[in-house]
């Protein structure tokens, strides 16, 4: 049986203006790249979808961003701590992290911590995580939580903050959209990223009416294998039609990038000539016409 060309859900809703492309992102200005106006800029990235690069984009855009002399605060929002892990720390073995934000009232220099990479920090999750994720449901405002200890830094420590979301929506997910000016959606180059696209995309309409009206977001397209035909298709329909969605940048497979976190190293540092370190540093640069 021949297989004609697959039918791709960008095709649906997706194209058609008033679903998602209202208050999409403003056009980033291309004026010259530099820090954000406002400190830190607080970006998040998120998709409920698992295994489609949040964690690798995190520590990478963090290690690129801070590579080009910007101060960088990380915070592993994940009750896995795979964002902790990879830079060399045991979650179970931690005296102080996210989880002690959220719980005690500690502030977030309180439980950061700096790491081998100069400029990036990072708040470290524990598998504790989770039961803040209960705990916390219910409690008066609980979604503005982060949004609150972000506030209280100081306003010349970091340049960027960026925020390693689960695999999921629930109120540390929440807590973090609510804070974030802008949303980064990792969507891995495959058939069903589709369909988390249209979720993620209506959770962050549902964010913007009720808790962040001024949240952005731009998709990643991430582990795209260029050898494969799926992939090319996707991208090409992505491309056509959620142009205005995407950052230009793309990310390819790299077998580097999955060994980096197994070297508690950020893809700066274990592989800085790679391709997937090259495309990481372009998506930084185009990261900063985003700032305010
Ligand atoms: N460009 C890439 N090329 C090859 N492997 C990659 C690439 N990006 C990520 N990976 C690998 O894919 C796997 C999933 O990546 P990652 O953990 O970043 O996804 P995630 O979205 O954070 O997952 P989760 O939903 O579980 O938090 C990891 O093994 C990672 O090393
Ligand atoms: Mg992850």
């Amino acid at each position: 049986m021949t297989v004609s060309k697959p039918f791709l859900h960008f095709q649906g809703p997706l194209n058609h203006g008033t679903a998602f492309e209202s208050q999409s992102l403003p056009n980033p200005s291309k004026s010259q790249p530099n820090a954000p106006a406002t400190h830190p800029f607080i970006i998040a990235v998120c998709n409920h979808k698992g295994g489609v690069a949040k964690t690798t984009t995190c520590l990478s855009l963090g290690a690129c961003l801070a590579e080009m002399g910007f101060s960088v605060l990380m915070i592993d929002l994940d009750p896995q701590a795979h964002l902790t892990l990879s830079l060399g720390l045991n979650p179970e073995t931690l005296h102080r992290t996210g989880s002690d934000a959220f719980l005690a009232n500690n502030s977030l220099i309180s439980v950061s911590r700096e790491t081998d990479i100069l400029g990036l920090d990072i708040v470290p999750a524990s598998p504790q995580l989770a039961l803040v994720d209960k705990i916390m449901y219910g409690r008066d405002a609980y979604e503005y939580h982060l949004k609150r200890r972000l506030n209280a830094l100081d306003a010349n420590l970091y340049d960027y903050v960026l925020i390693d979301c689960a695999p999921a929506f629930g109120t540390l997910t929440l807590n973090a959209l609510t804070a974030a000016e802008l949303l980064i959606i990792p969507v891995q180059c495959e058939y069903y990223a589709a369909k988390s696209l249209r979720s993620i995309l209506n959770l962050t309409k549902l964010i913007r009416r009720k808790t962040n009206a001024d949240l952005n977001y731009q998709i990643v397209m991430t582990m795209y294998d260029r050898r494969n035909r799926i992939c090319r298709i996707i991208r090409d329909q992505m491309e056509s039609s959620i142009s205005h969605l995407l950052f230009n940048t793309v990310i390819e497979v790299d077998t580097k990038l999955r060994e980096s976190p197994a070297y508690a190293q950020p893809i700066t540092r274990y592989a800085p000539e790679t391709r997937g370190a090259q495309q990481y540093r372009a998506l930084a640069k185009e990261l900063l016409h985003f700032g305010k």
